[in-house]
């Protein structure tokens, strides 16, 4: 096994210390603030927008609205900031700009609309009858067959057919998005906290007819994203681009808490309809999968919330269908695991309830149905350790489960269950720029973003690890389109492109100093073969011949300017293998049936996912995932009212999240794997935490007190009495 080291954040003491500068703090003089005018309407026109009564306030500097956004060249992007129509409650409709955060929100507050407002749909079942299968669900399909689910339910030994619903939830990263921007000319440099800095920067040059050098997107650190940190928020910030250029000055705009719950996306709201038929030995033989999902009248979005249905488990027979309703609500964007959460909750749950009716126990159902290849593609996998995952029950004691309804502690009643977990791996091209200087301090730069992940740190210590040098010498620069182009920050793909890159900038680098040792006659290293050359300690040393030198004084001898290249890594093209990083997570609660109360007390997750640069980190990433599962699972419901259409209880204080008083005690095991199949072996671990654990809870809670709730979140009145 290789020695695994878990550095601590490089970016920890800027950071506790409040000397990290997050974007809505670059200090701007001569700057301007911005505040939105949002439409209490949920559908209808802009008929007018008055701005006169702000233009006499303290402080006015600008407003701009659709009208001013004609300049815009349209594209999605763009399109909310230009058109007069009000597609959900809260849409922002202006942009007010002052002197002072207090000035521009009067001047918002002062701005008069002229609106017509048409009858709104503000629910899903108001308008089922236009439900529509989008073209795809992210990349895929949205509607799949294979084999003949029709007849296989119909001869199953065992049929459930049951309906799972999953609400809405919003991502809320600590820190709100914000913008502050600054036009020198026809340049301008925009500092925002966003998982895409290059994606910003070509829809801000779309927007604006100018090449895309001509704009700088700086995001260096971030209060997390969750998947909310990109497109649905451009539309206002182009606003306050273009305020920005209209008064010459530079403008902020930060987004308010409760606009976080509508103008940011949303995890997609489902209902679905899942059959799963299995034969007398407990082996699935039919899935019927078909998920419905709310989308605004703007924007077709679909999670591809069934896809785990198509390839989890072996079963021959599998249809799945996405549909989407549109409605005057907010848009939905992926969000931590998206599909894949509420899709598992659905598949999870009824694997579990098969379980009982069966009378195999859960672990050893999963088992039976492990796939060994892809179902769906008849791929190999690229490396699958679930089996393994599940052998973790031992751990969480899972041979010694009480029977169900049956175990207690005081007035709790306590229940066990289990889910496996799943995540897809992805990649995107990257490339790094590496260069070491002659007292061998080491500078690596990457236009990636840190969303809170530990990027700066895995990327450093690959870096580090590649010349043999310490955390210590290491400078890592990231989130900033200066620099070459990185992965946007998502699908748990960062880690896995990065990789590959730095290893190979990190292998010119050694070649680099090979090649100028070996010609040194000086040096005990003198004609050396570069693979003879270990880097270790801050030393070059020979494998063959007992010499070394320290790499310092090779670079101050042999490199005095420093020694630069790059790597890059690809998106690897026609895999023939399928890749996912995969977890069993076991969890107990604790359920008061008298005050409808439960309490997560235990969870044990094990989770194999290829390479694990940084397990301190990777831990962090599989606890955090937990915690919002658990958010998912218990907690967290957007509530709209249906009259109209506006988010009720737009604060955390109505929005609950787990809390510190929610948390259980968490057993993270990483298992070894190695995967030979995948770039740097590197699966990802972000989204993997938080797909499974939703049924696991469900699951946990019909253990403990018989009820089988199938609509997230599970509230008092599910388990009460
Ligand atoms: Mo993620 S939901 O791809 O930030």
């Amino acid at each position: 096994m290789t020695r695994v080291e878990s550095p601590v954040r490089l970016e920890a003491a800027l950071k506790v210390t409040g000397r990290a500068v997050y974007e809505a703090e670059t200090p701007m003089t001569g700057m301007l603030h911005a505040a939105l005018v949002e439409a209490p309407i949920a559908n209808g026109r802009v008929l007018g927008v008055d701005g006169g009564p702000a233009r006499g306030l303290p402080g006015f500097a600008d407003l701009v609205s659709y009208a001013e956004a004609e300049v815009f060249k349209p594209s999605g992007s763009t399109a909310l900031a230009r058109e007069p129509r009000i597609h959900f409650a809260g849409q922002p409709v202006a942009l007010a700009v002052a002197g002072t955060l207090h000035e521009a929100e009067a001047c918002a507050r002062a701005v008069r609309l002229d609106l017509a407002a048409e009858p709104a749909v503000t629910a899903m079942d108001q308008a089922l009858e236009t439900a529509f299968a989008p073209d795809i669900v992210g990349r895929y399909p949205a509607t799949t067959l294979r084999g003949d689910p029709g007849a296989a339910l119909a001869e199953a030994s065992l049929v459930l057919r049951n309906r799972y619903e999953t609400a809405v939830n919003n991502h809320h990263p600590m820190e709100p998005h914000s913008v502050v921007c600054a036009w020198d000319g026809d340049r301008v440099v925009v500092h925002t906290g966003t998982q895409a800095i290059f994606a910003t920067q070509r829809l801000v040059a779309h927007a604006f007819q100018i090449p895309a050098d001509q704009v700088r997107v700086v995001s260096r650190f971030m209060g997390g994203g969750f998947g909310c940190k990109g497109q649905l928020w451009w539309p206002w910030m182009m606003w306050a681009i273009l305020a920005s250029r209209r008064t010459g000055r530079p403008v902020r705009l930060e987004l308010t808490r409760a606009q976080l719950f509508n103008l940011v996306g949303r995890r997609q709201e489902t209902v679905q309809d899942l059959a799963i038929g299995f034969d007398a030995e407990g082996r699935l033989t039919g899935i019927d999968h078909a998920v419905l999902g709310q989308t605004a009248t703007h924007g077709d979005y679909a999670d591809g919330t069934a896809r785990v249905s198509r390839w989890l488990y072996a079963c021959p027979n599998v249809a799945t269908t996405h549909r989407i309703v549109r409605t005057n609500e907010p848009l939905p964007i992926p969000m931590r695991a998206p599909g894949v959460a509420p899709g598992l909750f659905a598949l999870e749950s009824a694997l579990d309830e098969a379980a009982g009716r069966l009378g195999i126990d859960p672990v050893e159902l999963r088992v039976r149905n492990y796939a060994s290849k892809d179902p769906e593609t008849d791929r190999p996998w690229s490396s699958n350790s679930l089996l393994d995952c599940y052998a973790a029950a031992e751990r969480f004691g899972w041979s010694g489960r009480p029977a169900a309804g049956k175990a207690r502690d005081g007035r709790w009643r306590i229940g066990w269950g289990m889910a496996t977990s799943v995540y897809p791996v992805h990649h995107q091209p990257c490339r790094v720029r590496v260069r070491v200087e002659p007292d061998a301090g080491l500078l690596v730069q990457c236009g990636t973003q840190d969303f809170g992940q530990g990027a700066y740190t895995a990327i450093g210590q690959l870096a580090a690890e590649g010349l043999g040098l310490p955390m210590d010498n290491v400078r890592v620069e990231l989130g900033d389109t200066d620099l070459p182009e990185g992965p946007f920050t998502g699908g748990s793909m960062v880690t896995a492109s990065f990789t590959p890159a730095v290893e190979t900038a990190m292998a010119r680098l050694r070649a680099m100093v090979a090649e100028r040792v070996a010609a040194d006659g000086a040096s005990p290293l003198a004609d050396a073969a570069p693979d003879d050359l270990v880097f270790e300690g801050g030393l070059v040393r020979s494998r063959s011949r007992n010499a070394a030198e320290g790499l310092a004084e090779i670079l101050a001898r042999l490199a005095p300017d420093g020694l630069e290249t790059e790597g890059a890594s690809a998106a690897p093209e026609n895999m023939a293998f399928s890749a996912n990083a995969y977890g069993a997570i076991f969890v107990e609660v604790g359920v008061d049936p008298d005050l409808g109360e439960i309490r997560v007390r235990r969870v044990c997750g094990a989770f194999a996912a290829g390479r694990i640069l940084n397990p301190l980190l990777a831990r962090s990433q599989y606890v955090g995932g937990l915690i919002g599962g658990i958010g998912m699972a218990l907690h967290e419901q957007v509530a709209t009212d249906r009259a109209s259409g506006r988010i009720v209880g737009d604060t955390f204080a109505d929005y609950l999240i787990p809390v510190h008083a929610d948390m259980p005690e968490f057993d993270v095991l990483m298992l070894d794997e190695d995967d030979p199949h995948l770039p740097g072996g590197v699966k990802g671990v972000g989204m993997l935490g938080t797909a499974g654990v939703q049924a696991a809870i469900a699951n946990a809670v019909f253990h403990a007190v018989g009820k089988r709730v199938r609509r997230l979140p599970i509230r008092i009145e599910d388990v009460i009495g």
